[in-house]
């Protein structure tokens, strides 16, 4: 029997409060490694000045708006998407400020101060809400990710740890990557975020499994699938705060230019 946590299983035990609790509410005032690497290289890309434009597609969201703070000052409308009903209700009630909803802004004041204040946490946090348009069902393993809905082509595809939860080999990887290619313009940029030497991730008592990534099978799919590579970041191997939680080897961002 295959240890893939597949379709199913996500839907009945991926639970929304369980990961966030996990991976997002802070020890004192720290980040983990994993949230301060990510908030400070998106900060940096979607500052450039480069990765910009109308509209931005979050492909597998789940519950989380981390991934978004920097973008939404980069794109007027940010279109959020993931698998499961609940990671979209968790995802709503934070947008629509409901009572219960999970408390981000600590993660929020944090990538205020990697932006150098620019703006207040509270004004980023509405910057965001006014920019998200719209929370989509979405499968990546769909030729129409966001089936039955057709959305117009994005300036840029964000997706952050869904591909390596998703895929169950190399091959529907590659699938998947091209699937989520078709919600990109020509000349459009994909950032890509997730960790590399992964096998298996906690939500609660939970194993998930994840897809054992290298950066060169990621550097070779992306090639094969159309773009250019501009940027590759990966941290140093996280410490050991991890164990018992996920397994992997280092955490990466690619921004990817599709081809023309
Ligand atoms: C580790 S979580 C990452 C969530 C979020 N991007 C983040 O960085 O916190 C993996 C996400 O992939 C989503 N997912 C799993 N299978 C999927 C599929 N076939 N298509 C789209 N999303 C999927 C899950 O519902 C889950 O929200």
């Amino acid at each position: 029997m295959s240890d893939f946590t597949g379709p199913d299983q996500y839907q009945k035990f991926f639970d929304p409060k369980a990961y966030l609790e996990r991976y997002f509410s802070l020890a004192g005032d720290t980040v983990d490694e994993y949230v301060h690497f990510v908030l400070k290289h998106l900060s940096q890309v979607f500052n450039s000045g480069k990765v910009k434009g109308e509209t931005l597609i979050d492909i597998g969201t789940g519950p989380s708006i981390y991934q978004l703070l920097s973008a939404c000052e980069a794109f007027n409308e940010i279109i959020a998407t993931d698998f499961t009903e609940r990671n979209r209700e968790e995802f709503k009630a934070w947008l629509t400020n409901q009572p219960g909803a999970f408390d981000w802004s600590p993660v929020v004041k944090y990538a205020c101060q990697l932006e150098g204040d620019r703006i207040p946490w509270n004004e980023k946090e509405d910057c965001l809400r006014k920019a998200i348009k719209q929370v989509l069902q979405c499968d990546i393993l769909k030729d129409n990710p966001t089936d039955p809905v057709v959305v117009p082509p994005a300036d840029c595809v964000l997706s952050c740890l869904c591909l390596e939860s998703a895929c169950k080999d190399q091959e529907s990887y590659i699938t998947g990557l091209n699937n989520i290619s078709t919600l990109l313009k020509p000349g459009g940029y994909l950032v890509l975020v997730g960790v590399l030497g992964n096998v298996y991730y906690m939500v609660g008592e939970r194993k998930f499994s994840a897809l054992f990534l290298t950066e060169s099978f990621i550097r070779e799919s992306l090639c094969n699938a159309g773009y250019v590579v501009e940027e590759f970041v990966s941290s140093e191997k996280p410490d050991e705060s991890w164990e018992g939680t996920a397994q992997f080897s280092s955490i990466y961002v690619f921004v990817a230019k599709k081809m023309a």
